[in-house]
């Protein structure tokens, strides 16, 4: 089977068995989105209201200010993959609870095993705290982490949220210009 035809099947078994609670309040999973072969997972926290209503995450607000930022690094959507650590949208558009991060946790591991990519962007402090529980993102952003996950070595930069850069100018200049080191990142990470 195809690289992406396996990744639809894994997300077809989530869908069906992913036991989130958030599961009866919200329309619909949003699983990841993009490419199977992408060098770059973006890991955000979990869907909007428009991403609940059309199933696919970041396409709001946030998700046209991300397109826009990979535009500036000359990256398409299509030639990343784009996930969040909770697939079913909070009510009110809530934090997620630690129980619904670990709900969604084993779909993320999947996602991430199956794509294996080279950098894993986390997008705000849910993604980054979920695998690095005692970081700041104050501190943190912009620095990449190397760390053992799921099985190897894996690579991971944290960046602002960008609904919370959206509205806040010198966050949205930091985060641009985090999200400005990406190619060279990795470039290093592909020279090994
Ligand atoms: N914010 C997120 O963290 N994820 C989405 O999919 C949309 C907005």
């Amino acid at each position: 089977m195809q690289r992406d035809n396996k990744l639809k099947t894994l997300h077809e078994k989530w869908l069906a068995e992913c036991t989130c609670m958030l599961r009866k309040t919200a329309i619909q999973g949003v699983p990841g989105d993009g490419s199977a072969d992408a060098q770059i997972v973006f890991i955000g926290e979990a869907p909007g209201a428009k991403e609940d209503k059309e199933g696919r995450p970041f396409i709001g607000s946030a998700g046209k200010f991300l397109a826009e930022m990979l535009e500036s690094i000359k990256m398409k959507r299509e030639d990343v993959y784009i996930t969040n650590i909770v697939k079913y949208r909070p009510p009110e558009n809530r934090d997620p609870t630690p129980k619904e991060i670990a709900d969604c946790a084993k779909w993320l591991e999947e996602e991430i095993k199956h794509i294996n990519p080279l950098l894993i962007v986390f997008l705000g402090r849910h993604a980054m705290n979920h695998f690095f529980p005692d970081e700041k993102i104050s501190e943190a952003h912009g620095v990449v982490l190397t760390s053992n996950h799921f099985g190897k070595i894996r690579h991971f930069l944290p960046l602002y949220h960008p609904a919370a850069a959206l509205y806040n100018g010198s966050l949205r200049e930091t985060l641009k210009r985090d999200f400005k080191t990406i190619p060279k990142i990795l470039k290093k990470l592909n020279r090994g």
